[in-house]
């Protein structure tokens, strides 16, 4: 055919599948993978290992470099026990490539090499393809994370009927479900993953079902600075933003040291440290404080409060009130209405003006409530403000008559004692570590807090 005459077709699933890769591409560093695969016991303890989703072939390169000790190079069978799938064509012809060279490096000729490299490594969807039936001793890798919102749609329509709804919020409950399905009994998963799945209570459900066949036999936190050695789409040196872990799997056949239920686990936690302290919930309540909507609306500034009737006006404070520790005078405030009731001409003139500003998120049907409502907030006493993203739980003192906004958490206690000693226990170095272990890690040292959570912070509280 004439080159002028060939026509590129458009190819959506090609380009999902790109897509998916580019958001997915976190390879493992060889020393992490050495580790893993040593734990594993590979090939001593095994018969057939996969990698699921093997990228550029770093697990498969350095278990036959472990497996080429103990076989010949030219038993083919024996080379057959290595297996790694991989979605991504550019990717897999990688994964190939590394096999081959490693092979023509033992003594096999190219050709040959290449060949025992494509029945090797599969390019194929793990989810939709792989086996329901235990398969495989080992499956080892590091297993692509990816909340479902942002798997691109043509492949999550068709992971719908193949995954089941408890694993279906995250690529990387998909594919531990999958996992444990293709293991055979006797076998182990060792894989490097974002903690998520171990600590979110979104993953409550995966973590029963996926206990129902295998318990954790290792555990232990990886610094994302050096297990990856091509972090996806971030500037040099910059770590991917995921908290890794190395866990190994074992199937219930064995004798484990963990096992797996609705429970979140916090790796490397010594639950000692915090056992008998009573939580912040048996003291205080601790509430999630409104969302009022966009700027300007509920929530106005001192110009547009001195217009306003200022019985209908709350003080607020939120984290950009903070600093250093000290609280800034209230500079905005929030319009307080109740349902059902009409507000006074000038509120619902302001309103009517303002509302077309309103976020879709902060709409309601009711004209004249917030997003959020507060009217039944009781702000007769001084409050704690904790910021919902920090480093440690410190707590603000905030007076009496001043309403937290903004999905900050704030603490209420019956007494202004109680206040004064939950606030110290807040400030003693336990309270950060517990929020250290137990907490959700964001970027830059920074944990994520809720009201859920700081209900379970053991307190210790000060003479
Ligand atoms: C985090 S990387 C890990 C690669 C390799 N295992 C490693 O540790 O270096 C995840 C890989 O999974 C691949 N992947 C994503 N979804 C897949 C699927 N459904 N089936 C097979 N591979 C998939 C991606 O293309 C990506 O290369």
């Amino acid at each position: 055919m004439n080159r002028e005459n060939l026509v590129l077709l458009p190819d959506p699933r090609a380009d999902a599948i790109h897509v998916l890769h580019a958001a997915t591409a976190i390879y493992t560093a060889e020393p992490v993978v050495n580790q893993l695969l040593e734990l594993l016991q590979w090939p001593q303890q095994a018969n057939q290992l996969i990698d699921p989703s093997c990228g550029d072939g770093m697990f498969l390169v350095r278990a036959l470099e472990r497996l080429l000790a103990v076989v010949d190079v030219h038993d083919d069978q024996a080379l057959l026990r290595i297996q790694g799938w991989e979605i991504h064509p550019q990717a897999c012809a990688e994964a190939r490539q590394r096999i081959t060279t490693r092979l023509v490096l033992a003594g096999r000729s190219a050709t040959d090499a290449a060949q025992m490299a494509l029945a090797m490594v599969h390019n194929r969807d793990f989810l939709t393809e792989s086996p329901t039936t235990p398969s495989w001793d080992i499956v080892a890798g590091n297993p692509p994370y990816l909340r479902w919102l942002n798997v691109p749609q043509l492949l999550r329509d068709e992971y719908r009927s193949v995954v089941p709804g408890y694993a279906a919020m995250d690529l990387l409950y998909s594919f531990l479900d999958r996992c444990t399905r293709v293991l055979r009994l006797g076998g182990r998963i060792g894989f490097v993953t974002a903690d998520r799945w171990l600590i979110n209570d979104q993953a409550a459900n995966l973590r029963e079902r996926l206990g129902q066949v295998v318990s954790i036999s290792h555990l232990e936190r990886l610094d994302a600075k050096t297990a990856f050695y091509r972090p996806k789409q971030r500037h040099a040196g910059t770590p991917p933003r995921v908290h890794p872990v190395a866990v190994v799997l074992a199937s219930s056949a064995q004798q484990t040291t963990q096992p797996l239920t609705r429970q979140a686990i916090y790796p490397g936690v010594d639950a000692r440290r915090y056992a008998g302290l009573p939580t912040l919930g048996s003291i205080a309540r601790v509430k999630l404080a409104p969302w009022l909507g966009t700027a300007g609306v509920f929530l106005v500034d001192a110009v547009t409060a001195a217009t306003l009737p200022a019985e209908h006006l709350v003080p607020v404070v939120d984290a950009s009130d903070l600093e250093n520790g000290q609280v800034r005078a209230a500079s905005r405030y929030a319009i307080r209405t109740k349902p059902g009731v009409q507000p006074p001409i000038a509120i619902q003139q302001h309103l009517q003006r303002e509302m077309s500003r309103m976020s879709n998120r902060g709409k309601r049907t009711s004209p004249w409530m917030p997003p959020e409502s507060f009217h039944h907030w009781d702000l007769d006493r001084p409050s704690l403000l904790v910021p919902r993203i920090a480093k440690s739980p410190q707590p603000y003192r905030i007076e009496a008559g001043r309403l937290p906004i903004g999905h900050n958490l704030s603490i209420v206690c019956e007494t202004k004692t109680e206040l004064e000693c939950v606030e110290g226990a807040l400030h003693h170095p336990l309270a950060t570590s517990w929020i250290h272990d137990h907490a959700p890690r964001l970027e830059d040292g920074y944990f994520s807090l809720t009201a859920p959570l700081l209900r379970r912070l053991p307190l210790v509280i000060p003479d």
